[in-house]
């Protein structure tokens, strides 16, 4: 028994030394916090007043902390740097962190779901909580929509927008992303479901998953549709939201109704463009940089 005692007395005497000893050293590395705002990214620089508007905000949140960008889509990196426009990406600007001492970062993602972009983001993420460029704290700020309540909030924030002409007998169509690879294709037809609870003239289609626009137009067939608004629901109106959304291209959305006897109205605005939208994602940065290290 005694030996017992004075066993766990040398543990506890070793434990503390240790605390100690990794608290000292935790004192000796000045505290520095940073921000790392990540997006899939854009190469239309009429679409940049969203990101504009996103850092705005973030700033606005966190005065004096700094905020830098990355953007997680290669394609889009490379055709900016043709024109010497360098932006990172995630690995790259959390290595310059790293080396310029920053010891705590939030990295926030500005995508709206949980699709295959945000994925290779909490993988990078993921690299830099151990091995040599291991910050003391990172953490990550979850896409736009995250959860039901997000989606909920998301689509009566976005209802809002919608231009106030918009008469009771028109559509509201929005048009998201989509993808065809990934499990999270689901968001938009779970969007679709919650829009058109909350009004139902309001459709959503997508670009590259479902629903489609095909079933939009069914829709907006099936409930006598003359005239509709057609409303990026992605972070920044950028090439699809121009092209694929709102250009007299033939298979265009707006080209697609109004062969089908439907007047469109366009609005070219990014989502992060809407300060209540753009709010949501700052409000997921604030729910990760509230975290106890983070303070
Ligand atoms: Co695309």
């Amino acid at each position: 028994m005694k030996k017992i005692v004075t066993l766990v007395s040398v543990m506890v005497l070793v434990a503390g030394v240790c605390m100690q000893a990794m608290a000292g050293h935790g004192e000796e590395k000045e505290m520095k916090r940073g921000i790392l705002l990540v997006a899939f990214g854009t190469s239309e620089p009429k679409a940049m007043c969203s990101f504009e508007n996103i850092e705005r905000l973030t700033r606005k949140r966190f005065p004096g902390t700094e905020v830098r960008w990355a953007y997680t889509s290669g394609i889009i990196r490379r055709k900016l740097a043709k024109g010497k426009v360098f932006i990172d990406s995630p690995t790259v600007a959390l290595s310059k962190m790293y080396d310029e001492g920053f010891t705590s970062v939030a990295v926030q993602s500005l995508h709206s779901i949980g699709g295959a972009e945000y994925d290779k983001l909490k993988d990078i993420v993921s690299k830099f909580r151990q091995g040599s460029e291991a910050f003391e704290h990172i953490v990550l700020g979850a896409p736009l929509l995250n959860s039901f309540a997000d989606l909920q909030r998301v689509a009566g924030l976005m209802l809002k927008e919608v231009p106030k002409s918009r008469k009771s007998n028109e559509a509201v169509v929005l048009m998201g992303h989509g993808t065809e690879h990934h499990y999270s294709d689901l968001a938009y037809v779970a969007a679709a479901k919650v829009f058109g609870d909350m009004d139902p003239l309001a459709f959503v289609g997508t670009v590259e998953g479902h629903p489609t626009i095909d079933d939009v137009l069914a829709q907006c067939k099936a409930a006598k549709v003359k005239k509709a608004y057609l409303m990026p629901f992605m972070s920044v109106a950028g090439d699809h939201a121009r092209n694929d959304m709102a250009s007299d291209e033939d298979d265009s959305w707006k080209s697609v109704l109004e062969k089908n006897g439907i007047e469109c109205v366009a609005v070219l605005k990014g989502t992060a463009e809407y300060d209540s939208i753009a709010s949501v994602w700052v409000d997921h940065l604030s729910d990760v940089m509230n975290t106890s290290k983070h303070k």
